[in-house]
């Protein structure tokens, strides 16, 4: 079976997914920029290819993959410098690359904003508009695509609940780490979300039946 790659798998989303992954057996390549990091991933089965998103993506990390999770973000503790180089162009980089290998879905962890960074945060305007541009890359690549969309993200637990529909209230405009780690999966597993860009918040509904309803609502 082919392998996933997941970029920004030593972040905190990544982690939650390589453990839902791996308990599921199922065949995963992590790109880490820390080799220091690589018996840590290799004991839960991961194969481990060592890349820096601001450097050149080397081709073997794409190389037997047909699925790739970008879940890197260079956080928001780094200036708006770093958002360009990770965030933006990092995930330019992966999309060209997923395309030369004739990656057959490529999973984005975008954020809230991304669709319109306009009428956004106004204190990370410039994050969404890379987030924007990145996903605007991505479905201008013609790679089949995933793109999720979270609101502030939490620690809180996997309820395996969610909603695709943006609270109006914006205190409740936030997802769990490992429900979105669980709505990745959940892509991962199922093709009718190519193609597909979905918001994530908690809520109440089983996270296929989120999605489900989400797409049908769309098609009519
Ligand atoms: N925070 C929010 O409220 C929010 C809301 C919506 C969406 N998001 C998005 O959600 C995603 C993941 O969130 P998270 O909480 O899991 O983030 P995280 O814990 O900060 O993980 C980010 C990962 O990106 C990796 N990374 C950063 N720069 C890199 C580089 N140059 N080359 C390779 N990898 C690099 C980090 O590697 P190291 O482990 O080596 O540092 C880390 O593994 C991000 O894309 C973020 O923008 C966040």
């Amino acid at each position: 079976m082919n392998k996933t790659l997941i970029i920004g798998a030593n972040g905190q989303i990544g982690k939650l997914l390589i453990q839902m992954m791996t308990e599921q057996k199922m065949p995963v390549k992590v790109m880490l920029r820390n080799a220091d990091q690589t018996d840590e991933f290799e004991n839960k089965g991961a194969e481990v290819v060592i890349a820096d998103l601001e450097a050149e993506l080397p081709d073997d990390a794409f190389a037997d993959c047909d699925k790739v999770v970008f879940t890197a973000g260079s956080g928001g503790k780094t200036g708006a410098d770093k958002t360009i180089l990770v965030d933006l162009w990092g995930a330019c980089k992966a999309i060209d690359k997923a395309k030369q290998h004739n990656i057959k879905q490529f999973v984005m962890v975008s954020s809230r904003d991304a669709g319109d960074p306009e009428h956004g945060t106004k204190a990370i305007k410039h994050y969404n508009i890379c987030k924007y541009f990145a996903d605007k890359h991505l479905m201008e690549s013609h790679l089949p695509y995933t793109i999720l969309r979270p609101g502030r993200l939490t620690d809180g637990p996997l309820t395996g609940k969610i909603t695709t529909t943006r609270p109006t209230d914006q205190a409740q405009q936030t997802i769990s780490r490992a429900n979105v780690a669980a709505c990745i999966l959940q892509c991962l597993d199922h093709s009718e979300t190519v193609n597909q860009i979905e918001e994530l918040y908690e809520g109440d509904m089983p996270i296929q039946e989120a999605f489900i309803k989400s797409i049908k609502g769309r098609l009519g």
